[in-house]
């Protein structure tokens, strides 16, 4: 039986339908992200499992408990809202503290559990600092503690580290995930860092307008999105049409340019082209007798470990990502040749929009 189980879970204002029948299993000590664009349903759902929203339809099941219709503090999770929330007249340790107050834990054992909360948050030194004498990476570890100071069954994060700079983003990502696997606690993120999302999480909820479109583990989910928003969305994208030539069972043969090419699918396709992704770093360069299509450089982008091109073929820009190997990069104008292997090679679903889990 799964941990938290979310039933057809959907929220409507009105005649808006902020979220549409989200179903999610999420086993004990599992570590899930809600992946999508702004305004997709992410901290609706989160918050429905709050208890801050009420749902409009389904249901919430913890640990086989419906608690679809329990107040916030019945169901004692543990929270960490985007803006942090600390109370800024209270000094680190009473922040950490005050949920203990709240659930009547006495003194003794209480004053144990902060300062366990702040050695795992390695804040031990910084308990009698208030919020504005702490750095927005400290502030975050605080609202950290404070969720776990009370031994949650489930940690909901939301947004968790959008206010920090890009370098302490990196370095927290990677402590709050080892913090999560020390404590064990299942944790529900939501994120429309991709990135994040992807090195993080034990498995990636991507949603479109309230709908979750994709739910999966990481590396699936980015070798085999399910449709044009998810290949676009989670990561970077080449987006071919291709003549559908032949099928078979669990076969395609598809006409890219001038190449053939023969690929492993489970749809059916009934139309006379498909979309194809190929993700950028697939992308080889190659003889020109061996390539499946040729180009231009249109442009380069130096990313440190990386060039990203632009290529200008007669199917539409290609991008492609090569590593930096300490040369010089192709030039603009240059002419290369391309091939993907056919094993890179993903049919998109033009029509798929539900979920698929
Ligand atoms: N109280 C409300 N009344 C009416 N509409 C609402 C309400 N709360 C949220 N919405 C709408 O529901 C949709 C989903 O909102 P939500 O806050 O869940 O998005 P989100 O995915 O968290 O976006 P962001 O990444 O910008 O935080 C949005 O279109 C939002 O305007
Ligand atoms: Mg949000």
């Amino acid at each position: 039986m799964s941990f938290l189980k979310l039933e057809n879970l959907s929220k409507q204002y009105g005649d808006f339908h902020a979220v549409t029948n989200i179903d999610l299993s999420v086993e004990q000590g599992e570590f899930v992200s809600l992946l999508g664009p702004s305004g997709c349903g992410k901290t609706t759902t989160l918050q429905m499992i709050a208890g801050f929203v009420e749902a409009s339809a389904g249901r919430i099941l913890l640990n086989g408990r419906d608690i679809t219709h329990e107040k916030p503090n019945r169901r004692g999770l543990g929270i960490v809202f985007q803006s942090y929330a600390l109370f800024p007249h209270m000094t680190v340790s009473d922040n950490v503290r005050f949920g203990l107050e709240m659930r009547h834990v006495d003194a003794k054992e209480s004053a144990q559990r902060v300062e366990q909360a702040l050695a795992l948050v390695h804040l031990e030194k910084f308990a009698h600092r208030y919020p504005r004498e702490l750095s927005g990476g400290q502030r975050q570890r605080v609202a950290l503690a404070r969720a776990l100071v009370i031994e949650p069954p489930i940690l909901l994060l939301d947004e968790p580290m959008s206010n920090l700079d890009a370098k302490l983003r990196e370095e927290m990502q990677i402590e709050l995930r080892d913090i999560q696997r020390k404590v064990g606690t299942t944790t529900i993120m939501v994120t429309h860092d991709q990135a994040e999302a992807l090195s993080m999480s034990d498995r990636v909820v991507v949603m479109e307008a309230g709908r979750a479109v994709q739910i999966g583990k990481p590396l699936d989910t980015y070798e085999n999105p399910v449709n044009r928003f998810v290949s676009q969305f989670v990561g970077k994208a080449n987006l071919l049409e291709a003549d559908i030539v032949w099928q078979r069972p669990g076969k395609v043969g598809l006409r890219i340019g001038q190449h053939e090419l023969e690929v492993d699918t489970d749809t059916t396709i009934d139309t006379p082209q498909a979309t194809i992704c190929i993700r950028p770093e697939k992308i080889e360069r190659c003889s020109t007798q061996d390539a499946m299509l040729t180009g231009e450089v249109a442009s380069c982008f130096f990313l440190g470990n990386q060039w990203l091109y632009r290529i200008r073929t007669e199917c539409g820009d290609i991008l492609a990502i090569w590593q930096n190997d300490g040369q010089t990069a192709c030039q603009q104008g240059q002419s290369v040749a391309l091939r993907w292997p056919a094993s890179a090679t993903r049919l998109l679903n033009a029509t798929l929009q539900e979920a698929h889990v």
